[in-house]
């Protein structure tokens, strides 16, 4: 592709948005469906474990009182109920909020586009934790950010680094996932986000917060958003979603932020989809307002901490000798390390052929990817299966992967 024309014939495109590519981990997530593939590599919460049921239960009731509403336009911003109930929830969370502290996206990842458009611009500099998560970047890139990579240990983003990341770079926004973070699993402690707070409070630079796995916690107490410290609140922008909490493909999420910000996110928004479906909206609504979030909550953590024991004491006797590895204590990931010179890429088509499918750690790193790391999701595979991978994982390090 040469100045936007994308071969003799085609009218010319937005040359910078066309040369970005597709995820390579798409590709691997289209692997992970192909009969017999047992797949650590889907992001996907477990089928088995949504309240069919009570969501159909929600459209049905919210169809019978109020069918025309729910079928109709609505706001940019979100019903407003739906924005009152998040912003109770967010208070419960430490941020405190009303609805007009809210916008609704579909999903958060409509939300990171909306930044990506409205935040940043050409050129403007972002600094990550490394590795991250990839559709964050990819949105980001769509607006013309570049990417700067802060460093990071079992905590999190390191405070010292991150300031000095700031005075070197002169970012616009600081993107961060601090509780059980995608890809790593890692969990920012309270203390290390009062540090990382007081960094940011000294900086002329946004907090961009994504959070939607912390619901997924397993036997900790909640975490308070970095962005509950009163220091940020007119330069947070504070992300959740409903995709891991109650259902995906509602595509229901939120940003939480300052009033001036959110009426440009609206109007944005307003250009790209005008709203987001009226009676997903009123649904979730329905069955959030109908359902006690931690009673159903509890089950799902229980059985994908089941299936996060069984994977982390599996890859102990799957991977090779000097390997490393985490025990998140929560969200949906595990992040391996092998030892030198094993290659997750290379080792990964071998697996493949051995019906188990993970996710090279490489594709995740915004600079100096380390090629032996990998991600493995222990959510959305049975404890059974997952034990049947674990010995598939094992046949590819032990007999069939030659280094
Ligand atoms: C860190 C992170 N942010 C955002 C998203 C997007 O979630 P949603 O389904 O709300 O768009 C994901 C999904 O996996 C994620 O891992």
């Amino acid at each position: 592709m040469v100045n936007g024309v994308l071969r003799s014939g085609v009218p010319p495109v937005n040359a910078r948005v066309a040369s970005l590519g597709g995820s390579p981990i798409r590709e691997l997530l289209r692997i992970s469906t192909s009969p017999g593939m047992i797949s650590f590599a889907s992001g996907s919460p477990a089928n088995e474990l949504f309240d069919v049921a009570g969501v159909a239960r929600s459209y049905a009731e919210v169809l019978a009182a109020e069918g025309p509403r729910a079928l109709q336009y609505s706001s940019t911003e979100g019903e407003p109920e739906l924005r009152a109930r998040i912003g109770a929830f967010l208070t419960a969370k430490g941020i405190w909020s009303t609805a007009e502290d809210i916008i609704i996206t579909s999903g958060s990842q409509q939300g990171l586009g909306l930044i990506g458009q409205v935040v940043l611009e050409e050129g403007a500099v972002v600094l990550t934790e490394n590795p991250t998560f990839v559709s964050a970047l990819q949105a980001f890139a769509l607006g013309g950010a570049q990417f700067r990579a802060v460093e990071t240990d079992e905590h999190g983003m390191v405070p010292e680094a991150l300031e000095a990341a700031i005075v070197r770079h002169s970012p616009r926004a600081v993107y961060t996932i601090p509780t059980f973070q995608n890809p790593t699993g890692v969990t920012t402690p309270r203390e290390r986000r009062n540090e990382l707070a007081d960094v940011l409070a000294r900086h002329d630079v946004w907090l961009i917060e994504d959070d939607p796995y912390s619901e997924i916690r397993f036997r900790t107490e909640p975490h308070s958003p970095i962005a509950s410290d009163p220091r940020l609140a007119g330069k947070s922008l504070y992300l959740g979603t409903l995709s891991k909490i109650l259902a995906p493909g509602l595509r229901i999420g939120w940003i939480r932020g300052p009033q001036e910000i959110l009426d440009v996110l609206t109007t944005t928004k307003q250009g790209m989809s005008l709203q987001t479906s009226t009676i997903d909206q009123l649904a979730a609504l329905h069955w959030w307002e109908h359902n006690d979030l931690e009673e159903k909550l509890d089950p799902v953590r229980a059985e994908y901490m089941r299936r996060r024991d069984t994977m982390v004491d599996g890859l102990a006797h799957a991977l090779p000798e000097g390997s490393t590895f985490n025990r998140p204590d929560g969200g949906m990931f595990v992040w391996a390390s092998l030892p030198e010179p094993y290659d997750a890429n290379h080792a990964l088509s071998v697996a493949i052929a051995d019906g188990v499918v993970y996710i090279p750690g490489s594709h995740f790193y915004v600079a100096d990817p380390v090629p032996g790391t990998l991600r493995l999701s222990f959510v959305s595979t049975s404890v059974e299966r997952i034990e049947e991978g674990i010995e598939r994982l094992h046949a590819v390090f032990t007999y069939d992967y030659q280094i």
